[in-house]
């Protein structure tokens, strides 16, 4: 019955991950997932996040009942002043569906599903993007195709093409776009180029769909992180923002994550979002009947006090710094090494990963005869850097590069 299926190609980069288990190289170094590592390698939990659990253990109240489908509504209420501001409009005028996700993937599921359901055409994403975009949108029956970001020969962002790229797209097309740190590559639109970003895309009358895995990582602060989705939002679009507390609460493996639909001002606005939240609900309802509650509940424990929530901001600071100093650290080294090439790009770049511009046959090099684990693309995850290991990373770079 079974007997025609083929075993899938691996995870491109939890592949990785368990390469990298597997090799018994004391010099081995994880650079692959998009996860935070402290300055001795290790996973971090956050402080934070320990007293919420402790909170959470001694609730006389809490218990395991399912949730409605839709989650908590004051946790998706909270979760969405986090992304869209305590004072966004869309708040205040009640014009925006939340509903609980798993996740950064779970809510870009289930926005494939409903655009699927309302919309049904090819879903634009960045030339590279996250490489389970293409699965998630696939696998919900939507078409992809691709535009224009990268400028491999400046490492920098091509924001000619992009806009050339936008302007072509028939009109009405849906483009998922990276709310801040964009992954792979690190590096995000300036506020000028997201302004012709949106004035393009309002004259295409275009449909913004942010993916936002990582705010409070590309510049420490979750406003600025989040001024894209504000500033488009302003500009009077509707929008999907999709949101992860994966990474800014290192809470990667418990999932907690939320999607906002926002519609336009309209005296019926609030009916249409209420609308919409039902056929956010059913289509849940019909894929994982309801989200998990730990991690949620985790997340809002921290949202709803003010001397926790600082606590939180402080933490993802460490975070994001350490990321930084890193950043310095390995372009520094390999400048010192003179390795051919130019290394700028690794301290401009932003968020948690580096787009190296190194070549899959210098990838699969460092894997093989130094243990480094990176993705083929050249993108590393620069939070698995330490000072420890950077000079043994930058000597091997430095190696593959010459050779
Ligand atoms: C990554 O890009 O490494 C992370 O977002 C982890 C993942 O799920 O791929």
């Amino acid at each position: 019955r079974f007997n025609t299926l083929e075993a899938q190609p691996k995870d491109p980069i939890f592949a990785l991950v368990d390469l990298y288990q597997k090799d018994e190289n004391p010099n081995k170094i994880n650079i692959s997932v998009g996860a935070y590592r402290d300055e001795n390698g290790n996973p971090y939990v956050l402080p934070v996040v320990k007293k919420a659990k402790q909170i959470l253990l001694n609730d006389p109240n809490a218990n395991h009942e399912y949730n409605p489908m839709t989650g908590v509504d004051s946790f998706c209420k909270n979760a969405a002043k986090v992304i869209l501001g305590k004072d966004s409009p869309a708040l205040i005028e009640d014009r925006c569906a939340t509903i609980q996700t798993v996740a950064g993937t779970g809510a870009l599921k289930i926005a494939c599903e409903f655009l699927k359901k309302t919309k049904n055409t090819p879903i634009y994403i960045s030339n590279p993007t996250w490489a389970n975009h293409k699965a998630i949108i696939e696998f919900s029956g939507l078409e992809w195709k691709e535009y224009s970001y990268w400028c491999q020969e400046k490492r920098n962002l091509n924001i000619d093409a992009l806009l050339e790229d936008m302007m072509n797209a028939p009109d009405n097309s849906t483009f998922l776009l990276h709310a801040c740190a964009h992954n792979p590559t690190g590096t995000d639109p300036t506020k000028e180029e997201w302004k012709k970003i949106c004035e393009v895309m309002k004259k295409k009358n275009h449909f913004p769909f942010f993916d936002c895995a990582y705010q409070g990582f590309a510049s420490g602060s979750l406003e600025n992180d989040a001024w894209a989705i504000r500033y488009f939002l302003e500009q009077g679009f509707e929008a999907i923002v999709c949101q992860s507390f994966s990474k800014n609460m290192g809470l990667y493996s418990e999932r907690a994550g939320y999607i906002h639909v926002i519609v336009e001002p309209s005296s019926n606005a609030s009916e249409i979002a209420r609308n919409i939240r039902s056929n956010l609900s059913s289509i849940t309802r019909s894929i994982l009947s309801n989200a998990p509650n730990f991690a949620v509940r985790i997340v809002d424990i921290i949202l709803s006090d003010p001397q926790l929530y600082n606590e939180w901001i402080e933490q993802m600071n460490i975070m994001s710094g350490r990321i930084q100093k890193m950043r310095k650290l390995t372009r520094d080294k390999l400048v010192e090494l003179k390795t051919p090439g130019t290394w700028d790009h690794i301290q401009k770049q932003i968020g948690m990963f580096s787009f190296t511009g190194l070549t899959v046959k210098q990838v699969e090099c460092l894997i093989e005869k130094f243990s480094i684990y990176m993705t083929k693309n050249g993108r590393m995850s620069v939070a698995g850097l330490t000072e420890k290991n950077v000079d043994y990373f930058c000597k091997s770079v430095d190696w593959v590069v010459r050779n």
